[in-house]
């Protein structure tokens, strides 16, 4: 007797499941990683960006001091900022710029550490999938490179983000080159969910501190200035969230600027090979506190509560260093 309604129960149960599953907004978040901290608490990284080119424009030079700094601090872990293989990423998995632009530069001993690696706009005109593709690391084990993520290390979220499809002008005069977005569009979509996904991610955040790194600059006088887009869409979150600090590339030097409006540090190290730019823009709102623009690197050591941060040029000399103090987040 029972049967009818046993039925008529299960359709309905199952017609609904397959309501739920079709019509809810998806909502999986930003991918988590995570990566120890040293046995006494703290974490030390290198940050570079823009450096491709195979050691040419002095890229070797910045790799053999990279290793040198990176001894000596015992680091972690090397953060990309993105546009890792000029001038236009990869070809494909098989791209032998892979090999001569990042596995047989980066060669010392303290640089034989995980790479976390984001994409700039010059990997965008390659094939992206093939810097994304795991297969990489079976060719060198250090490589990850993802679009958006989260990594996190008990004092520290790092919230890496995808900053290229912000830019306006790589979809309204792409003519010049062509960029591989497959993954991205309908554009609208990929980046609102982003800038959710990040609001959410910085919001669930407990650790004291949070970086958030991104390939196009937002505060900036260099070549390419402050990114637009950026400024308007991302940096209100990174204010609402108390980010400490952002760091970016793009453009081919090293710099720090903070704000009058937030807390937030702004660093740039693009000076991974090409630069030397020469054309410096006007300050506006912002404080600058370093420009070079010349090559280099960043180092960031991390404790619960002090940060410290160092800029070197491609001898190795210290160019500008700064701390930050703060006190424990709190979640109330
Ligand atoms: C390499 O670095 C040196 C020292 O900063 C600089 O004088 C030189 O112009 C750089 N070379 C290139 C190609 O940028
Ligand atoms: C930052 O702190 C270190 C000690 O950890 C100190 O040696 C260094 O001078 C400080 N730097 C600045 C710019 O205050």
């Amino acid at each position: 007797m029972a049967g009818f309604w046993d039925y008529a129960m299960s359709i309905s149960f199952l017609l609904v499941a397959f309501f739920c599953a079709c019509f809810l907004p998806i909502t999986a978040e930003l991918q988590r990683l995570e990566h120890p901290v040293k046995a006494d608490g703290s974490l030390s990284f290198l940050v570079i960006g823009d450096w491709g080119r195979r050691g040419h424009y002095n890229q070797s030079d910045v790799a053999y001091q990279m290793g040198r700094i990176g001894e000596k601090l015992s680091i972690d872990f090397v953060v990309s900022t993105g546009d890792n293989f000029y001038e236009d990423g990869l070809t494909s998995i098989d791209d032998p710029a892979f090999e001569k632009s990042f596995a047989k530069i980066y060669t010392a001993k303290s640089l034989q550490k995980q790479w976390y690696n984001i994409l700039g706009n010059h990997d965008y005109r390659g094939d992206v999938e093939a810097q994304l593709n795991p297969i990489l690391r079976r060719v060198d084990s250090r490589w990850l490179c993802l679009r958006s993520f989260v990594l996190n290390s008990e004092i520290v979220e790092f919230f890496f983000i995808d900053t290229t499809p912000f830019v306006d002008k790589y979809f309204l005069r792409p003519k010049h080159h062509t960029y591989d977005w497959r993954g991205v569009l309908p554009r609208k979509e990929y980046l609102s969910k982003l800038l959710k996904d990040l609001d959410s991610a910085l919001r669930d955040s407990t650790a004291n501190w949070k970086i958030v790194v991104g390939h196009h600059t937002i505060r900036s006088i260099g070549h390419h200035r402050d990114t637009r887009e950026l400024v308007m869409q991302v940096l209100p979150i990174l204010e609402e969230h108390s980010v400490d600090i952002y760091i970016n590339g793009h453009d081919h030097c090293l710099e720090h600027m903070s704000s009058k409006s937030s807390n937030i540090q702004f660093l740039t190290s693009g000076g991974g090979s090409k630069a030397w730019k020469g054309d410096i823009g006007k300050l506006g709102q912002d404080l600058l506190k370093f420009y070079y623009d010349g090559q280099g690197f960043l180092s960031v050591e991390l404790k619960q509560t002090e940060a410290k941060i160092v800029f070197y040029d491609i001898f190795g000399k210290v160019l500008h260093n700064f701390n930050i103090s703060k006190g424990l987040f709190s979640t109330m």
